[in-house]
């Protein structure tokens, strides 16, 4: 039994730990590493699951009473909702990044702070959510103007511009603007909400208008 006692002393070192062991409590080894596998396959999965589902447009717009109220019928009138081709772009799109680590950062932090919010009824009522609205706009501006709009980029390639069949004003801002360094969101804010004064005029006229 020569060949026996060699293969212990090699490969067999490993593979004992997966045999029966002699003792009872040695069998924790192998159970140990199962329910860690176990485990994990469980976390890994049960993250996606959860990133997936709190990135949805039925929860982003509705998960909440102010953005279902105030800010998902803006976002249901807007271009980037419906359009010739028939290519939507979601909130995640727009606010959330594409790439790990930033998209997890980007979900805790902002994920907390609007939780947060909500309990506070920061932004509850019309009125509350207009006093809010330039500071939250802004937030977003600056945060599209630090990344180059990323997440515009995610679907808009300026490379693959057909400045040729774009209009006057597109084709000029385009070929300048860009290549002075200026980006998306310098020159095209309110593309899925109101800016922040197509708001103010908005509901000073429907206050004005409804005096019932
Ligand atoms: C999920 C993909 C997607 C993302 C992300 C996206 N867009 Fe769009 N965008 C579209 C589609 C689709 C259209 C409509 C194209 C069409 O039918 O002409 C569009 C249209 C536009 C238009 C033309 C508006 C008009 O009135 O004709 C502008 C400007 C624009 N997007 C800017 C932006 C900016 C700025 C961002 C980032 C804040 C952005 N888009 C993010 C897909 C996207
Ligand atoms: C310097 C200002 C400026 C910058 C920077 C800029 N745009 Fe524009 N964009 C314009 C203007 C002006 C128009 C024409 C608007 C109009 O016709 O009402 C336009 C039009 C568009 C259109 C509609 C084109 C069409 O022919 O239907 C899209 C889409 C668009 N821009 C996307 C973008 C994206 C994406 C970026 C960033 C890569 C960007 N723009 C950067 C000024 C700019
Ligand atoms: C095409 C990109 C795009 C999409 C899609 C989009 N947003 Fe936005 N969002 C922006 C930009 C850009 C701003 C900054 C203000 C502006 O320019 O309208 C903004 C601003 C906001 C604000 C601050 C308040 C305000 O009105 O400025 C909230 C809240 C918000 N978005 C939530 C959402 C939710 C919820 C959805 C989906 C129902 C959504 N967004 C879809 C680009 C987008």
């Amino acid at each position: 039994m020569a060949g026996q006692e060699e293969k212990d002393k090699t490969g067999g070192r490993l593979q004992r730990l997966w045999r029966q062991p002699k003792s009872w409590w040695l069998l924790g080894i192998p159970l140990g590493a199962w329910c860690m596998f176990v485990f994990g396959l469980v976390a890994v999965v049960g993250a996606e699951v959860m990133i997936y589902q709190t990135g949805t447009d039925k929860f982003c717009a509705g998960a909440c009473h102010s953005m279902e109220a105030f800010t998902a019928p803006e976002w249901r009138d807007s271009i980037h909702y419906s359009n010739t081709s028939g290519v939507q772009a979601g909130c995640s799109d727009c606010h959330i990044p594409h790439i790990y680590p930033q998209k997890l950062w980007v979900k805790a932090t902002s994920g907390a702070r609007d939780i947060y919010g909500e309990i506070r009824g920061v932004i509850s009522t019309r009125e509350k959510y207009e006093g809010h609205r330039p500071a939250m706009a802004e937030l977003v501006w600056q945060r599209m103007k630090e990344n180059d709009s990323r997440e515009c980029r995610y679907c808009h390639n300026s490379e693959s511009f057909d400045i040729a069949s774009q209009n006057e004003y597109a084709a000029r801002a385009h070929q300048q603007g860009l290549s002075q360094g200026q980006t998306c969101i310098d020159c095209h804010k309110g593309i899925a909400h109101m800016t922040p004064d197509e708001a103010a005029a908005e509901f000073a006229r429907l206050e004005t208008s409804e005096p019932r």
